[in-house]
Protein backbone atom coordinates (compact mmCIF):
# COMPACT_ATOMS: atom_id res chain seq x y z
CA UNK A 1 0.00 0.00 0.00
CA UNK A 2 1.29 3.86 -0.88
CA UNK A 3 2.39 5.55 2.16
CA UNK A 4 1.82 8.98 0.13
CA UNK A 5 -1.08 11.04 1.68
CA UNK A 6 -2.79 11.41 -1.37
CA UNK A 7 -2.27 10.49 -5.18
CA UNK A 8 -4.71 11.33 -8.37
CA UNK A 9 -5.42 8.15 -8.69
CA UNK A 10 -7.00 7.97 -5.43
CA UNK A 11 -10.52 9.13 -4.22
CA UNK A 12 -11.88 12.74 -3.79
CA UNK A 13 -11.00 13.53 -0.61
CA UNK A 14 -12.33 16.06 2.51
CA UNK A 15 -9.47 17.00 5.68
CA UNK A 16 -10.55 18.53 8.79
CA UNK A 17 -7.57 19.62 9.54
CA UNK A 18 -5.08 23.04 9.58
CA UNK A 19 -4.13 23.49 6.02
CA UNK A 20 -0.81 24.18 6.93
CA UNK A 21 -0.21 20.72 8.64
CA UNK A 22 -2.06 19.48 5.01
CA UNK A 23 -0.34 21.14 2.16
CA UNK A 24 3.62 20.04 2.91
CA UNK A 25 2.08 17.04 2.23
CA UNK A 26 0.24 17.17 -1.13
CA UNK A 27 2.93 16.51 -4.14
CA UNK A 28 3.97 19.80 -6.73
CA UNK A 29 2.29 20.10 -10.03
CA UNK A 30 -0.92 18.70 -9.15
CA UNK A 31 -3.80 20.11 -9.24
CA UNK A 32 -5.32 22.31 -12.34
CA UNK A 33 -7.63 24.94 -10.46
CA UNK A 34 -6.56 26.01 -7.04
CA UNK A 35 -9.49 28.32 -5.44
CA UNK A 36 -9.54 29.97 -2.58
CA UNK A 37 -11.66 32.14 -0.13
CA UNK A 38 -10.05 32.64 2.94
CA UNK A 39 -11.72 34.46 5.60
CA UNK A 40 -9.75 37.93 6.94
CA UNK A 41 -10.31 36.90 10.46
CA UNK A 42 -7.67 34.11 10.71
CA UNK A 43 -8.49 32.97 14.76
CA UNK A 44 -4.71 33.98 15.66
CA UNK A 45 -4.15 35.45 19.26
CA UNK A 46 -2.73 38.87 18.33
CA UNK A 47 0.78 39.82 19.04
CA UNK A 48 1.45 41.56 22.09
CA UNK A 49 4.65 43.21 20.48
CA UNK A 50 3.74 45.22 17.52
CA UNK A 51 6.27 44.89 14.47
CA UNK A 52 6.27 45.53 10.79
CA UNK A 53 9.23 44.83 8.74
CA UNK A 54 10.71 46.90 5.39
CA UNK A 55 12.73 45.56 2.80
CA UNK A 56 16.54 46.55 3.73
CA UNK A 57 19.52 44.90 2.44
CA UNK A 58 20.92 44.80 6.09
CA UNK A 59 17.64 42.70 7.36
CA UNK A 60 17.62 40.38 9.89
CA UNK A 61 14.79 38.19 8.55
CA UNK A 62 14.37 36.28 5.16
CA UNK A 63 11.16 36.60 2.98
CA UNK A 64 10.05 35.58 -0.17
CA UNK A 65 12.68 34.83 -2.60
CA UNK A 66 15.35 35.74 -0.37
CA UNK A 67 14.34 39.71 -0.01
CA UNK A 68 16.05 40.61 3.72
CA UNK A 69 13.62 42.78 6.12
CA UNK A 70 14.15 44.61 8.56
CA UNK A 71 12.06 44.38 11.77
CA UNK A 72 10.47 47.60 13.13
CA UNK A 73 9.58 47.40 16.75
CA UNK A 74 7.40 50.01 17.81
CA UNK A 75 3.80 52.07 18.03
CA UNK A 76 1.90 50.76 15.04
CA UNK A 77 -2.01 50.86 14.54
CA UNK A 78 -3.93 48.15 15.42
CA UNK A 79 -4.89 47.96 11.68
CA UNK A 80 -1.12 46.97 11.00
CA UNK A 81 -0.84 43.96 13.51
CA UNK A 82 -4.06 42.66 11.91
CA UNK A 83 -2.28 43.36 8.59
CA UNK A 84 0.85 42.15 9.49
CA UNK A 85 -0.80 38.92 11.51
CA UNK A 86 -2.87 38.10 8.27
CA UNK A 87 -0.54 38.23 5.85
CA UNK A 88 2.16 36.48 7.36
CA UNK A 89 -0.34 33.79 7.70
CA UNK A 90 -1.29 33.94 4.26
CA UNK A 91 1.71 34.17 2.43
CA UNK A 92 3.43 30.73 3.08
CA UNK A 93 0.48 29.23 2.07
CA UNK A 94 0.04 31.20 -1.41
CA UNK A 95 3.85 29.85 -1.70
CA UNK A 96 2.25 26.43 -1.51
CA UNK A 97 -0.50 26.70 -4.06
CA UNK A 98 2.27 28.00 -6.53
CA UNK A 99 4.10 25.31 -5.71
CA UNK A 100 1.23 22.47 -6.17
CA UNK A 101 -0.45 24.11 -9.37
CA UNK A 102 -0.16 21.58 -12.78
CA UNK A 103 1.95 23.55 -15.52
CA UNK A 104 -1.38 24.50 -16.73
CA UNK A 105 -3.12 25.34 -14.09
CA UNK A 106 -5.04 28.59 -13.16
CA UNK A 107 -4.94 29.65 -9.57
CA UNK A 108 -8.18 31.88 -8.48
CA UNK A 109 -7.76 34.20 -5.00
CA UNK A 110 -11.46 35.46 -3.93
CA UNK A 111 -11.22 38.19 -1.16
CA UNK A 112 -12.59 41.60 -0.83
CA UNK A 113 -11.59 45.06 -1.39
CA UNK A 114 -9.96 45.53 1.68
CA UNK A 115 -7.01 42.89 1.12
CA UNK A 116 -6.92 42.42 -2.78
CA UNK A 117 -4.39 45.45 -3.44
CA UNK A 118 -2.02 43.85 -1.19
CA UNK A 119 -2.96 40.43 -2.75
CA UNK A 120 -2.17 41.77 -6.21
CA UNK A 121 1.58 42.91 -4.93
CA UNK A 122 2.43 39.68 -3.66
CA UNK A 123 1.32 37.46 -6.37
CA UNK A 124 2.46 39.51 -9.04
CA UNK A 125 6.11 38.49 -7.57
CA UNK A 126 5.32 35.21 -6.55
CA UNK A 127 3.89 34.67 -10.62
CA UNK A 128 5.19 36.79 -12.56
CA UNK A 129 3.24 40.01 -13.27
CA UNK A 130 2.91 38.28 -16.69
CA UNK A 131 0.84 35.54 -15.31
CA UNK A 132 -1.47 37.78 -13.87
CA UNK A 133 -4.76 36.67 -15.87
CA UNK A 134 -7.83 38.86 -14.66
CA UNK A 135 -9.58 40.79 -11.72
CA UNK A 136 -13.30 39.00 -11.64
CA UNK A 137 -15.66 41.18 -9.65
CA UNK A 138 -18.68 39.40 -7.99
CA UNK A 139 -21.00 41.90 -8.40
CA UNK A 140 -24.64 41.22 -6.31
CA UNK A 141 -27.07 43.64 -4.86
CA UNK A 142 -28.04 42.53 -0.97
CA UNK A 143 -28.21 43.63 1.99
CA UNK A 144 -28.31 47.22 3.42
CA UNK A 145 -26.58 50.45 1.69
CA UNK A 146 -24.30 52.73 3.72
CA UNK A 147 -25.22 56.43 2.89
CA UNK A 148 -22.22 57.71 4.06
CA UNK A 149 -20.12 56.16 0.85
CA UNK A 150 -20.84 54.19 -2.26
CA UNK A 151 -22.36 50.88 -1.04
CA UNK A 152 -19.55 48.06 -1.41
CA UNK A 153 -21.19 45.31 -3.11
CA UNK A 154 -18.62 43.26 -5.01
CA UNK A 155 -16.15 40.58 -4.44
CA UNK A 156 -12.73 40.39 -6.22
CA UNK A 157 -11.43 37.40 -7.87
CA UNK A 158 -7.52 37.36 -8.62
CA UNK A 159 -6.60 34.93 -11.49
CA UNK A 160 -2.80 34.13 -12.04
CA UNK A 161 -2.15 31.25 -14.37
CA UNK A 162 1.39 29.05 -13.71
CA UNK A 163 2.14 29.28 -17.84
CA UNK A 164 0.55 32.42 -20.07
CA UNK A 165 1.22 30.02 -23.33
CA UNK A 166 -0.35 27.07 -22.15
CA UNK A 167 -3.05 27.04 -19.86
CA UNK A 168 -6.55 26.43 -19.76
CA UNK A 169 -8.75 28.18 -20.78
CA UNK A 170 -12.69 26.78 -22.33
CA UNK A 171 -14.52 29.79 -23.59
CA UNK A 172 -17.03 27.36 -25.44
CA UNK A 173 -17.47 25.28 -22.01
CA UNK A 174 -18.89 28.32 -19.57
CA UNK A 175 -22.43 28.95 -19.09
CA UNK A 176 -23.09 32.01 -20.82
CA UNK A 177 -25.64 35.04 -20.33
CA UNK A 178 -28.59 37.23 -21.48
CA UNK A 179 -27.39 40.20 -23.84
CA UNK A 180 -28.44 43.56 -21.91
CA UNK A 181 -30.19 44.68 -24.92
CA UNK A 182 -30.89 41.52 -27.42
CA UNK A 183 -32.53 43.59 -29.65
CA UNK A 184 -29.45 45.04 -30.93
CA UNK A 185 -28.26 41.12 -32.18
CA UNK A 186 -29.44 38.99 -34.65
CA UNK A 187 -32.48 36.30 -32.88
CA UNK A 188 -29.39 33.43 -32.78
CA UNK A 189 -27.02 35.62 -31.05
CA UNK A 190 -29.96 36.43 -28.47
CA UNK A 191 -30.45 32.73 -28.49
CA UNK A 192 -27.05 31.90 -27.39
CA UNK A 193 -26.25 34.24 -25.01
CA UNK A 194 -23.00 36.04 -24.67
CA UNK A 195 -20.01 34.84 -22.88
CA UNK A 196 -19.31 36.83 -19.56
CA UNK A 197 -17.06 39.74 -18.80
CA UNK A 198 -14.98 40.10 -15.93
CA UNK A 199 -17.95 41.08 -14.16
CA UNK A 200 -20.55 38.65 -13.20
CA UNK A 201 -23.96 39.65 -12.15
CA UNK A 202 -24.67 36.74 -9.97
CA UNK A 203 -27.16 36.66 -6.47
CA UNK A 204 -25.54 35.59 -3.54
CA UNK A 205 -27.00 32.23 -2.20
CA UNK A 206 -30.78 32.42 -1.30
CA UNK A 207 -31.49 32.42 1.84
CA UNK A 208 -34.57 30.26 0.30
CA UNK A 209 -32.65 28.21 -2.17
CA UNK A 210 -31.86 24.46 -2.82
CA UNK A 211 -28.22 25.12 -2.73
CA UNK A 212 -28.01 26.38 1.26
CA UNK A 213 -26.17 25.11 3.34
CA UNK A 214 -26.75 27.05 6.07
CA UNK A 215 -22.94 27.60 6.55
CA UNK A 216 -22.52 31.76 6.94
CA UNK A 217 -19.75 32.51 4.08
CA UNK A 218 -21.20 30.15 1.35
CA UNK A 219 -20.45 31.42 -1.79
CA UNK A 220 -22.73 30.03 -4.89
CA UNK A 221 -22.01 27.59 -7.06
CA UNK A 222 -23.08 29.75 -10.40
CA UNK A 223 -19.47 32.11 -9.37
CA UNK A 224 -17.82 28.30 -9.12
CA UNK A 225 -19.31 26.54 -12.04
CA UNK A 226 -18.12 28.98 -14.66
CA UNK A 227 -14.49 29.15 -12.53
CA UNK A 228 -14.51 24.94 -12.76
CA UNK A 229 -15.44 25.33 -16.60
CA UNK A 230 -13.63 27.84 -18.07
CA UNK A 231 -9.99 26.32 -16.16
CA UNK A 232 -10.10 22.58 -16.16
CA UNK A 233 -11.34 19.20 -17.70
CA UNK A 234 -13.29 16.10 -17.01
CA UNK A 235 -11.04 14.13 -14.72
CA UNK A 236 -8.51 16.94 -13.66
CA UNK A 237 -8.10 17.61 -9.97
CA UNK A 238 -8.90 21.00 -8.04
CA UNK A 239 -7.92 22.16 -4.98
CA UNK A 240 -9.76 24.31 -2.25
CA UNK A 241 -7.74 24.55 1.08
CA UNK A 242 -10.11 26.99 2.68
CA UNK A 243 -13.46 24.65 1.74
CA UNK A 244 -16.18 25.93 3.93
CA UNK A 245 -19.35 24.28 2.11
CA UNK A 246 -17.61 22.35 -0.15
CA UNK A 247 -19.03 24.23 -2.84
CA UNK A 248 -16.04 24.07 -5.28
CA UNK A 249 -16.10 19.84 -4.07
CA UNK A 250 -20.18 20.63 -5.21
CA UNK A 251 -19.17 21.76 -8.56
CA UNK A 252 -16.54 19.72 -9.08
CA UNK A 253 -19.24 16.23 -8.37
CA UNK A 254 -21.14 17.84 -10.79
CA UNK A 255 -18.85 18.93 -14.00
CA UNK A 256 -16.97 15.21 -13.34
CA UNK A 257 -13.97 16.91 -12.22
CA UNK A 258 -12.07 15.16 -8.42
CA UNK A 259 -11.20 17.43 -5.65
CA UNK A 260 -9.15 17.84 -2.60
CA UNK A 261 -11.02 19.76 0.36
CA UNK A 262 -9.32 21.47 3.42
CA UNK A 263 -11.27 23.08 6.29
CA UNK A 264 -10.11 22.95 10.30
CA UNK A 265 -13.74 23.93 11.26
CA UNK A 266 -15.47 20.73 12.01
CA UNK A 267 -18.99 22.56 11.40
CA UNK A 268 -17.75 22.81 7.76
CA UNK A 269 -16.89 19.24 7.35
CA UNK A 270 -20.11 18.20 8.92
CA UNK A 271 -21.90 20.45 5.84
CA UNK A 272 -19.07 18.66 3.80
CA UNK A 273 -20.42 15.33 4.53
CA UNK A 274 -24.25 16.07 3.87
CA UNK A 275 -23.17 18.14 0.69
CA UNK A 276 -20.98 15.76 -0.91
CA UNK A 277 -21.72 12.10 0.89
CA UNK A 278 -19.62 9.80 -0.20
CA UNK A 279 -19.81 10.80 -4.04
CA UNK A 280 -22.98 9.96 -5.05
CA UNK A 281 -22.32 11.02 -9.10
CA UNK A 282 -18.77 10.22 -9.39
CA UNK A 283 -17.99 7.70 -7.32
CA UNK A 284 -15.87 8.00 -4.26
CA UNK A 285 -15.27 10.96 -1.45
CA UNK A 286 -13.36 9.68 1.54
CA UNK A 287 -12.75 12.02 4.78
CA UNK A 288 -9.76 12.28 6.40
CA UNK A 289 -9.28 14.00 9.85
CA UNK A 290 -6.20 14.64 11.66
CA UNK A 291 -2.24 15.08 11.29
CA UNK A 292 -0.60 13.09 8.42
CA UNK A 293 2.46 11.01 9.06
CA UNK A 294 5.66 13.24 9.33
CA UNK A 295 7.25 10.79 6.65
CA UNK A 296 4.52 11.63 4.43
CA UNK A 297 5.27 15.35 3.55
CA UNK A 298 7.83 17.79 2.82
CA UNK A 299 10.40 18.48 5.24
CA UNK A 300 10.40 20.99 7.87
CA UNK A 301 12.27 23.62 5.47
CA UNK A 302 8.76 24.04 3.26
CA UNK A 303 6.29 23.49 5.89
C1 LIG B 1 -14.86 32.19 3.76
S1 LIG B 1 -14.93 30.53 4.28
C2 LIG B 1 -14.96 29.61 2.77
C3 LIG B 1 -16.36 29.45 2.21
C4 LIG B 1 -16.42 28.56 0.98
N1 LIG B 1 -15.84 29.22 -0.17
C5 LIG B 1 -17.85 28.16 0.68
O1 LIG B 1 -18.35 28.39 -0.43
O2 LIG B 1 -18.50 27.62 1.59
C6 LIG B 1 -13.30 30.27 4.88
C7 LIG B 1 -13.09 28.93 5.55
O3 LIG B 1 -11.71 28.81 5.89
C8 LIG B 1 -11.62 27.98 7.04
N2 LIG B 1 -10.28 28.17 7.63
C9 LIG B 1 -9.76 29.27 8.25
N3 LIG B 1 -8.50 29.08 8.62
C10 LIG B 1 -8.17 27.82 8.22
C11 LIG B 1 -6.99 27.02 8.30
N4 LIG B 1 -5.86 27.49 8.86
N5 LIG B 1 -7.02 25.77 7.78
C12 LIG B 1 -8.14 25.29 7.19
N6 LIG B 1 -9.29 25.99 7.06
C13 LIG B 1 -9.31 27.25 7.57
C14 LIG B 1 -12.79 28.42 7.90
O4 LIG B 1 -13.16 27.40 8.81
C15 LIG B 1 -13.86 28.71 6.84
O5 LIG B 1 -14.72 27.61 6.68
Amino acid sequence: MSDEFWTPSGPNLVVEADNRTILPCLPSSSFKVIYIDPPFNTGRTQKRQLIRTVRSPEGDRIGFKGQKYETLKGKVTSFNDTFVDYWEFLEPLLVHAYRLLTEDGTFYLHLDYREVHYAKVFLDALFGRDRFLNEIIWAYDYGARSTNKWPPKHDNILVYVKNPEAYCFNSEQVDREPYMAPGLVTPEKAARGKLPTDVWWHTIVSPTGREKTGYATQKPEGVLRRIVQASSNPGDWLLDFFAGSGTLGSVALQLDRNFVLIDNNPEAVAVMRKRLGHGRLTGRVSYFSGIPNEGQCLDGANR
